[in-house]
């Protein structure tokens, strides 16, 4: 984090307590808090809705096994997993159905409660569902997969990187991790500089969102989706840092308020490397650091 006290305190001003949001989403609307399609809001949901909601979780679940498999261990079979911002359980279930027993966390009591119940409906009971803090003090243990999908994009980053540092530590030393941020803005199709101010806007004075939501016809208290971009240099650093030295990244692609924000999946193994193994660097040797 940048330690300027002055930069401290534009950032702390400019920083809107993302979690109410999500205690709002939870409660109200817990499915259009996970994916925002019309289907999935609370009035409109039906049994049809919310299978159909689910079983993208399975699609997904299989997408990314086959990436660990293809690109960091055609074995891999964990047993202890973690769902780092479960939501209602979309992608925590399928996890469930292949590992002896999963943690889902979530910051939003409502998701939580949904979560729950969609687990005792599949039948499924090797899952614990707990509220997160950004100590993770919830989460006891280690694992052997570590997982988190379009989360970190709605919590501020300098959060969002304590958060990410906490699930390392949990990530047991062989253990896979795969996380999603988002890290851009396409140059292709950018937010204009007054469509950046609006956005800013929403998220600091509740006001100005809520006659958004007037005018568009959205319950008044609905709050914004924050979108928040992550420095891939301080991802990856951090990953260097945890011992975590094979990694393998997918693009993904999103779009807020009509402009595409770019993001990746990091997928990586906990697997400390020799980091001079076969390459011939000037100053990779330790003995020669201090010289160059
Ligand atoms: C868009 S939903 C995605 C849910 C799930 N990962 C999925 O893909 O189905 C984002 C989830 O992140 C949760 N979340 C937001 N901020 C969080 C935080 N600081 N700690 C833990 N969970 C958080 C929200 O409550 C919400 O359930």
């Amino acid at each position: 984090m940048d330690s300027r006290p002055t930069v401290q305190f534009v950032r702390r001003l400019l920083t809107r307590n993302t979690d109410h949001d999500w205690q709002y989403y939870g409660a109200v609307d817990s499915y259009f808090g996970v994916l925002t399609r019309e289907e999935y809001r609370a009035e409109r949901l039906d049994d049809v809705a919310r299978a159909a909601l689910l079983a993208t979780g399975e699609r997904h679940n299989a997408a990314v096994f086959a990436a660990i498999h293809d690109h960091l261990d055609p074995s891999f079979s964990p047993k202890r997993v973690l769902d780092f911002g479960c939501g209602v359980g979309r992608l925590t279930l399928p996890l469930a159905k292949v590992c002896e027993s999963v943690v889902g966390v979530d910051v939003s009591a409502g998701m939580l409660a949904e979560a729950s119940r969609n687990a005792e409906r599949c039948g499924l009971s090797n899952i614990t569902f707990c509220q997160s803090d950004d100590s993770l003090s919830s989460v006891n243990g280690r694992f052997d997969l570590i997982h988190s999908f379009i989360v970190f994009q709605h919590i501020p980053r300098d959060r969002g990187e304590r958060i990410v540092a906490g699930l390392l530590d949990r990530l047991e030393d062989g253990g896979i991790g795969v996380l999603q941020f988002t890290y851009a803005h396409s140059s292709l199709n950018p937010p204009s500089w007054p469509r950046r101010v609006l956005t800013m806007a929403y998220a600091k004075v509740p006001l100005i969102y809520a006659a958004r939501n007037l005018a568009k016809g959205e319950r008044v208290r609905r709050p914004p989706m924050q979108m928040n971009l992550y420095d891939l240099n301080r991802l990856i650093r951090l990953l260097q840092e945890h011992g975590c030295h094979e990694v393998h990244l997918r693009f993904t692609e999103t779009s807020h308020y009509n402009s595409d924000v770019y993001g990746v999946i990091l997928f990586f193994a906990k697997r400390q490397r020799d980091l001079s193994e076969g390459l011939h660097l000037e100053g990779a040797d330790p003995a020669s650091r201090s010289q160059t």
